[in-house]
């Protein structure tokens, strides 16, 4: 393969295969922070699957096109989509609940079944965490990383790391080799109750394995959706309580639903009008809330790569495939696209330069 050295190149290769005419534009800048670079073999070049999920194809086309053009921070952009965020959703500090914005005694409402409520008690109340997590002062850079198989030989490792603060989603796997590419760097990591309550007999037996696998994620804060459903709550609490007693140093918090409601509001304001915010949509925005340069990557709902065009694994860990249940993926992934044109955050679909970040 080819590398593509210079400060700034276009190669524009264009490929007939049979009808199908496939265009596509590779931009390398060397602005000191980026990325694609790798121009596909032009052989082996598969025609759109059969099976690609309605309107996916254009989407796809759409994000290969705005991600042709240069990507440049737009401050006024940024700026006031973050005070947006900041004034109508709070997340900064009532995105998490901590003792201090969740006294004894508090009456929470479930996100996802507002008839189900809990009364904070002091056990409960002991769970939670002291204070904010989050600073006064924004972070310079925050890396967002989702687990799509686009991050799958992307060299993006280095650059997520080198990253402020670094969010992952739903306990990927780290290390084992895929440090070069999504990096070992973990703050923040979430964790969807059906995952616990699948793969590890819902905490009912021996817990000790099940918090050994955390290990990996160091000192991070471990974000669980207690209080999404009712099932959560017990689920989530024998999460917390096996992490205090085995006095494993990742720290257990807990998603705050009446932060996931007024979300679910601004973007139902926005167009997003059906389905459950994902969590990584919910993950972009608390960091586009509190860091000022925010980079997302591995997020990529789509079978095909959107540059290489090669088959792409809904994760880069594992061959599990694609159950949106009631996300709306498509509609959120379009909205990222937004952001990344609008120069609110930036979107990383190519692969990373190895030695630059
Ligand atoms: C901020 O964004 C809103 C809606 O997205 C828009 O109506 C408003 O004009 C923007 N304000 C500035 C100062 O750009
Ligand atoms: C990633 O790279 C390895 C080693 O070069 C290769 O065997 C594998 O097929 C690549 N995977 C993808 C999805 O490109
Ligand atoms: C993983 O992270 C640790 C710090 O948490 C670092 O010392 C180590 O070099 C990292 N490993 C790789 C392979 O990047
Ligand atoms: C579930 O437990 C197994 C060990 O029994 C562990 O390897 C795996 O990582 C755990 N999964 C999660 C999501 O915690």
């Amino acid at each position: 393969m080819e590398r593509h050295p210079e400060k700034l190149s276009i190669p524009f290769i264009v490929l007939c295969l049979g009808s199908l005419l496939i265009t596509a534009f590779w931009i390398i800048v060397d602005n000191g922070h980026l990325v694609p670079s790798e121009p596909p073999s032009l052989k082996n070049i598969p025609p759109w699957p059969s099976d690609l999920c309605k309107g996916c194809r254009e989407l796809i086309e759409k994000a290969r096109e705005l991600y042709s053009k240069t990507w440049k921070k737009q401050e006024d952009n940024y700026r006031n989509f973050s005070s947006q965020l900041r004034s109508q959703c709070q997340g900064f500090d009532r995105a998490i609940i901590t003792q201090a914005n969740t006294p004894v005694g508090s009456n929470i409402v479930y996100s996802e079944e507002s008839t189900t409520t809990r009364m904070v008690t002091p056990e409960i109340f002991s769970t939670f965490i002291k204070e904010n997590p989050f600073p006064k002062k924004k972070w310079d850079t925050c890396a967002v990383v989702g687990n799509s198989g686009i991050l799958t030989n992307s060299s993006c490792g280095e650059m997520i790391d080198s990253a402020q603060f670094v969010i992952r989603c739903n306990l990927p796997s780290l290390g084992k080799g895929y440090e070069k590419h999504v990096g070992n760097k973990t703050d923040i990591v979430t964790a969807n109750p059906t995952l616990l309550n699948r793969e590890n007999g819902s905490l009912n037996g021996p817990r000790r394995p099940f918090v050994e696998s955390l290990h990996i994620y160091g000192k991070s804060l471990l974000l669980l959706h207690a209080f999404a459903f009712g099932f959560c709550t017990p689920l989530c609490l024998k999460a917390a309580y096996s992490i205090r007693d085995l006095e494993s140093p990742i720290r257990p918090t807990y998603f705050n639903p009446d932060y996931l409601r007024r979300l679910t509001n601004f973007w139902c304001s926005r167009g997003l009008h059906s389905g459950l915010l994902s969590t990584g949509l919910v993950m972009v925005n608390i960091a586009l809330e509190n860091c000022a340069n925010v980079h997302v990557y591995g997020f990529w709902p789509f079978s095909i790569h959107p540059f290489e065009l090669n088959a792409v694994k809904n994760h880069y860990f594992d061959d599990e495939t694609a159950n949106w249940g009631t996300h709306s993926i498509n509609v959120e992934f379009n909205l990222l696209l937004q952001l990344h044109s609008q120069g609110v955050l930036r979107l990383h679909l190519g692969n990373c330069r190895p030695g630059k970040n």
